[in-house]
């Protein structure tokens, strides 16, 4: 089975594969320009908070390689107009902000313009190798916590369409399978866009591994009657206090997990973690199109005119989190 790029930098574009239209569809686009990449992060055809990161880094080095002048105080100022612009696609994902602060220090570093776009390149393709780097150790870590016959409870989708490497919280259980450790993961739908049941069973089934999809209401249900031992999830941003904004729906699973005495993990790569927020109150929830809620699969579902709230992440407090997973080991909060 071919693996997956959910992004590929291809020199003068960049190639995606369009998240919105899996699993029906397996369409890969071509990214020719920053608008266009701003637009795909947007809209969610590139997501997951890695996976968002990386864009955004070959987004910006995209848009900087098409800024027309050789003049290096032009070329910054013109820059900021490209970095600000992917800056403002998504407001979560701490990824998105490490990438674009780590291409702004690339592009400080130049000192012509041509220095300046090979710069920027490389450290795209440095933040794209390391996020592969992490995730495969975030796998590898996490495993260790999945014992045989253990059934995993997931919400959204963390394998490798969000993280263009091998999954954070769908890694760790996808390595658990290939070590041969018999397990069956419920994978919630995840309302409104159905990460859950779009992209991760689409992955869980081209990977073999045993599942079955559940409503994100069935959650505390099966966790009740015993029948999940761990749940694992990624996150977007992680605050010093250890309060983790994920996918709307993770904190009222890690209260059901708190409740029913089932340990909750936390899988993310150090690029999640924010370091300069101490707690989860100050993290920025992202609040989306009414549609979302109004529409399922693009049909209308709820009456005409009704007001609606769509946050796409909510902040499990630290004290709910047993552990973190990341590439360095497992922490407590
Ligand atoms: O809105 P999305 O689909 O980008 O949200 C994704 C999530 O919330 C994931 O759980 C998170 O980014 C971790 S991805 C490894």
């Amino acid at each position: 089975m071919t693996a997956i790029k959910p992004v590929e930098w291809l020199g003068d574009r960049l190639m995606i594969i369009d998240q919105t239209r899996l699993p029906q569809h397996e369409i890969y686009l071509e990214l020719a320009d920053v608008h266009q990449v701003a637009e795909a992060i947007r809209s969610l055809k590139v997501r997951g908070a890695p996976a968002i990161g990386v864009a955004a880094a070959y987004g910006i080095a995209l848009g900087a390689q098409q800024i027309e002048t050789q003049d290096l105080e032009d070329f910054r100022k013109e820059y900021k107009l490209v970095s600000d612009e992917i800056a403002a696609t998504r407001p979560t994902a701490r990824n998105l902000f490490m990438a674009v602060e780590q291409m702004d220090t690339a592009v400080g570093r130049a000192s012509d313009v041509i220095s300046a776009r090979e710069y920027l390149v490389a450290e795209a393709e440095k933040i794209h190798d390391a996020e592969i780097d992490s995730t495969l150790r975030i796998a590898q870590n996490g495993a260790t916590l999945i014992k045989d016959g253990d059934t995993i409870l997931t919400h959204c989708n963390t394998g490798p369409l969000a993280t263009t490497g091998s999954g954070t919280a769908l890694g760790v259980i996808i390595e658990a399978f290939h070590q041969g450790k018999k397990i069956e993961v419920l994978a919630t739908e995840t309302r409104p866009l159905c990460q859950g049941a779009r992209l991760t069973a689409w992955e869980l089934k081209r990977e073999h591994v045993p599942f079955r999809l559940i409503t994100d209401s069935m959650a505390g249900h099966f966790m009740k009657q015993a029948r999940v031992d761990m749940v694992v999830v990624g996150a977007d941003r992680i605050a010093k206090n250890g309060d983790t904004a994920n996918k709307i729906g993770t904190y009222s699973i890690a209260v059901l997990a708190h409740e029913n005495g089932v340990p909750f993990y936390i899988a993310a790569p150090s690029t999640t973690f924010d370091e300069r927020i101490d707690k989860g109150d100050e993290i920025v929830i992202e609040e989306r199109s009414p549609d979302e809620v109004t529409h399922l699969y693009g049909k209308r579902t709820a009456p005409e005119g009704i007001e609606v709230f769509n946050p796409a992440f909510d902040v499990t407090p630290a004290r709910y989190i047993t552990g973190f997973i990341t590439e360095k080991g497992i922490s407590k909060p």
